[in-house]
């Protein structure tokens, strides 16, 4: 049976039509940031975990992706849609784009970012040659496909540590490494999942040109104005993501 979890991110924090069942559940690494909500979602099972609390209050550093991640796991999700929030570095990935990244590179720093520290589990080094579950990407994007809305395949995402957005050196420097999107909350997240063998993908929303991007400063208040309308379009993406499933496209 596929369990998707779909993980919330900033606009994110609830799953309109989703049956709610809370499971309040205690992982050995400590509690997730959210009570998850299991339940029946467009006919197929789903949890849905809001990564930064209910309500939105975790700090991306702050937030204990590992207990996240093993909760889910104790659920028995067998994919998870991560839906992260981001700043457009492309100059084709400006406010409103919707982007389904295939490479990712980690500038956060100092979080619990393993299972495998040799305390937890015993030391291994796992493979994140693609960071991304290509099936579950192509699922994602034949889904956007479905349900004709425009999406862009393949970008790198660049994870920085926030909560402040970045300086135009910090962005340039990310475009030089060949970052697309910059996002907090991509990292260790990706990384987590992969060595609980959970497939990963993510779906981005590009948020606010990246600094310097535009001539304007990155204010709250245009960001809530991309989240809202934006956000909408994500969750028709996962919800056609379902309907494809119920179609047999598995
Ligand atoms: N930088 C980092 N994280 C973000 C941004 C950004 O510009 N926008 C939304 N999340």
């Amino acid at each position: 049976m596929t369990i998707t979890a779909i993980v919330g991110g900033t606009g994110l924090t609830h799953l309109e039509g989703l049956e709610l069942c809370a499971k309040p559940i205690i992982t050995e690494l400590g509690e997730p940031s959210s009570v998850p909500q299991v339940g029946c979602w467009h006919g197929q099972s789903v949890v849905f975990l809001s990564r930064h609390g209910q309500p939105h209050a975790i700090a991306p550093h702050r937030i204990n992706y590992r207990a996240n991640m093993l909760a889910l796991q104790q659920l028995g999700v067998t994919r998870i849609v991560a839906v992260n929030a981001v700043g457009g570095i492309h100059p084709d990935m400006g406010s409103g784009a919707i982007v389904v990244p295939h490479q990712l590179v980690d500038y956060t720093w100092g979080r619990e970012s393993t299972f495998f520290d040799g305390d937890f589990r015993p030391l291994q080094h796992i493979d994140l040659t693609h960071p991304y579950d290509e099936t579950l990407r192509h699922q994602l994007l034949q889904a956007a496909a479905s349900a004709e809305i425009t999406v862009h395949d393949g970008a790198v995402y660049a994870a920085t540590q926030g909560p402040r957005l970045e300086t135009i050196a910090e962005i340039q420097r990310l475009e030089r490494d060949g970052c697309d999107v910059v996002g907090m909350t991509g990292m260790p997240e990706a990384a987590l999942a992969r060595e609980l063998e959970i497939p990963y993908a993510s779906v981005c929303l590009v948020v606010n040109p990246a600094a310097g991007k535009s001539n304007e400063l990155i204010t709250m208040e245009d960001i809530r104005a991309v989240l809202a309308e934006g956000m909408q379009q994500v969750i028709r993406l996962i919800e056609q993501l379902h309907l494809n499933f119920e179609g047999g496209d598995y």
